[in-house]
């Protein structure tokens, strides 16, 4: 089943076309990754079906729904979490508090629950501490969880990422870069992580520049190229396509992280 469909969407900045006329479907269970040079348009995409910018042209899809012009809470809100390209942690909290501030969209206690320590109050503060160390275990970082932010290791840290954005129980997770800046001999026991995602009921939408780890995880690639699909496929397809080849394989943007 098709559980996010973008049409037509384009962004334009200024002069330049950010995205353009990109069509893309990402399958329930399945993991869809999108891999292109840089500024090819890859997070402009993400931002687009995230909410965080609204797009020039087309439309966004969501289980039926339309989101094109969801706000970034109301689209986590409805399902789908991502993680940025540049890490972006509260520093001076706790890896566990990071991942508890992920649980906010699912709160309904008001500031009067919290300040006179209502029931309903005490009651979800129990399941957001429970679901942020279920998110803590399932990412391997629990052990972490007192530590701060700032002072754990980059893979840590970039787990730290999809646990809070897990903790808000998406449907779909967009990963932006999620293995950036994490040494290469870590990025298999990464990779794994990603892989078990489905299997929990959650869809991936991957960005990713370490040409192997996308090849082994992807069941479907979109090449993006200067904001436009160069090539839609499964890895062998695109590996194996001469556009891609010529564009963007043969190149030296591989494995630059
Ligand atoms: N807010 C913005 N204002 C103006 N131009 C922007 C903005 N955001 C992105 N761009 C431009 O849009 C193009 C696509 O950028 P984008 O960040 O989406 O690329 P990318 O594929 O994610 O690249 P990278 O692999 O380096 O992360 C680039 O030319 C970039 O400079
Ligand atoms: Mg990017």
């Amino acid at each position: 089943m098709t559980l996010l469909e973008v049409r037509g969407l384009g962004k334009r900045f200024g002069g330049l076309d950010a995205v353009k006329s990109v069509d893309l479907d990402v399958d329930e269970g399945r993991i869809t990754a999108v891999i292109g040079p840089n500024g090819a348009g890859k997070s402009t995409l993400f931002n687009l079906i995230h909410g965080f910018y609204h797009p020039t042209a087309g439309t966004v899809t969501f289980r039926g729904d339309d989101i094109t012009h969801s706000s970034p809470h109301r689209t986590v809100a409805g399902g789908i979490a991502r993680t940025f390209q540049t890490t972006n942690l509260f520093e001076d909290s706790t890896v566990l508090e990071n991942v508890l501030a992920g649980r906010i969209v699912r709160s309904k206690s008001t500031i009067f629950d919290a300040v006179f320590h209502t029931p309903r109050h005490r009651r979800e503060s129990r399941v957001n501490e429970d679901k942020a160390m279920e998110a803590l275990e399932y990412c391997g970082i629990a052990e972490h969880r007192h530590d701060l932010a700032s002072n754990v290791p980059q893979e840590v840290q970039k787990r730290t990422a999809v646990a809070m954005a897990l903790a808000t129980e998406p449907e779909l997770l967009l990963l932006d870069e999620p293995a950036g800046g994490i040494p290469e001999e870590e990025t298999a026991d990464f990779g794994d992580l990603i892989r078990s995602l489905p299997g929990q009921g959650v869809s991936v939408l991957l960005v990713e520049h370490k040409m192997t780890m996308i090849m082994g995880l992807a069941d479907t690639i979109l090449v993006l190229d200067h904001g436009q699909k160069l090539a839609l496929g499964t890895p062998a397809e695109i590996q194996s396509n001469p556009d891609v080849i010529r564009a963007y394989l043969g190149s030296s943007t591989d494995e630059e992280n």
